[in-house]
């Protein structure tokens, strides 16, 4: 007997190969065009589906899921999901899933890439390139920060801030962080991390790489009382989510020298970045390519596909958010 093709929502075009494995087992809806769907049609085509394939573009609310009334599950094609209303999905039952791990290297290198550039100015010396700018090797021209046996502060220190520190040591780094919770003995000790308060760290690092979910605790954590508290050379690195630095904040003190550069890959309001960043030379700013791979891309698709048919199939999805929701569902 075949296997059952389940109604499914698909909100953006993935990878090819895991377009392939989602017909394999699903009626497909997908939005093709280019762009995020928007959010009429996105209301429209919810109706009759059983499953759900998100991006971080689309908002998983109340309104989402009225439309969505036969949803079982909304599998989400990113780590984070503070686009998905958890409580309402968990309140109606609805299963939500993410995708971890399988994005944390590459993040992790994505945030060096970011750390080194921004440091060395990588960016500003291929605009003054392809500007045809005349220039002439000199003793003082476009000076960065060593990064070699600097202090590197986490701040966030779940498996992504953790894989960020396990490259440090090849720099020869020290590698303080700033969790709300310690992480294990074990953990310090492999990663010679030390644990600090979140003010010592800002203090003390010499490149600090955010590595927090968004939360109503952690939206502006970096603002510009947090500035004042770094290191004039210091570096700030960003690759969680944009809404945890104030961008006016972070533009007002690159200008003033508060700190020395900054890299970004999310930002406040996406897809916008704040006109004042992009006046700074200071700033090296990418559109949100933490988890950007060829391969990182498919196994993310693979583990969203995973989640998703096995909700539908009855079977417990991998990697959920909400797990109550299938403790109840089994009891
Ligand atoms: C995530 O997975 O949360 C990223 O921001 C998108 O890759």
């Amino acid at each position: 007997m075949s296997a059952e093709r389940w109604p499914v929502l698909v909100t953006r075009r993935l990878p090819p190969v895991v377009m392939e494995a989602l017909k394999a087992r699903c009626q497909l809806d997908a939005w093709e065009a280019d762009g995020a769907i928007p959010r009429n049609e996105l209301l429209r085509r919810l109706p009759g589906k059983l499953g759900a394939i998100t991006l971080l573009t689309e908002k998983v609310d109340a309104e989402f899921l009225d439309a969505g009334r036969d949803l079982r599950i909304v599998a989400n094609y990113a780590v984070g999901f503070d686009n998905i209303d958890v409580v309402e999905c968990t309140r109606r039952g609805v299963l939500a899933s993410n995708t971890p791990e399988v994005l944390t290297e590459t993040t992790a290198d994505l945030a060096w890439t970011l750390l080194t550039a921004a440091a060395r100015r990588i960016a500003e010396g291929d605009r003054l390139l392809r500007a045809r700018t005349p220039w002439i090797w000199g003793p003082e021209m476009m000076l960065g920060q060593d990064i070699h046996h600097k202090t590197l502060g986490i701040v966030g220190f779940g498996r992504i801030g953790r894989a960020v520190a396990r490259r440090a040591h090849g720099f020869g780094m020290r590698v303080m962080y700033h969790d709300v919770t310690r992480a294990p003995e074990d953990v310090e000790r492999e990663l010679s991390a030390d644990f600090r308060t979140f003010d010592e760290l800002l203090a003390e690092a010499d490149f600090i790489s955010i590595h927090v979910a968004l939360t109503p605790r952690t939206r502006h954590l970096f603002g510009a009382e947090q500035f004042r508290r770094m290191k004039p050379t210091a570096v700030l690195v960003n690759t969680s989510r944009g809404p945890v630095v104030d961008e006016a904040a972070l533009a007002a003190a690159l200008r003033a020298g508060d700190i020395f550069a900054a890299g970004l890959d999310v930002f406040e309001n996406e897809p916008e970045v704040h006109p004042d960043l992009l006046d700074l030379d200071n700033v090296v700013v990418i559109p949100h390519l933490g988890s950007a791979t060829v391969e990182t891309r498919n196994a993310m698709g693979f583990l969203a596909v995973q989640n998703l048919i096995a909700a539908l199939d009855g079977r417990r999805p991998p990697t959920l958010i909400n797990p109550e929701v299938w403790y109840r569902r089994s009891t």
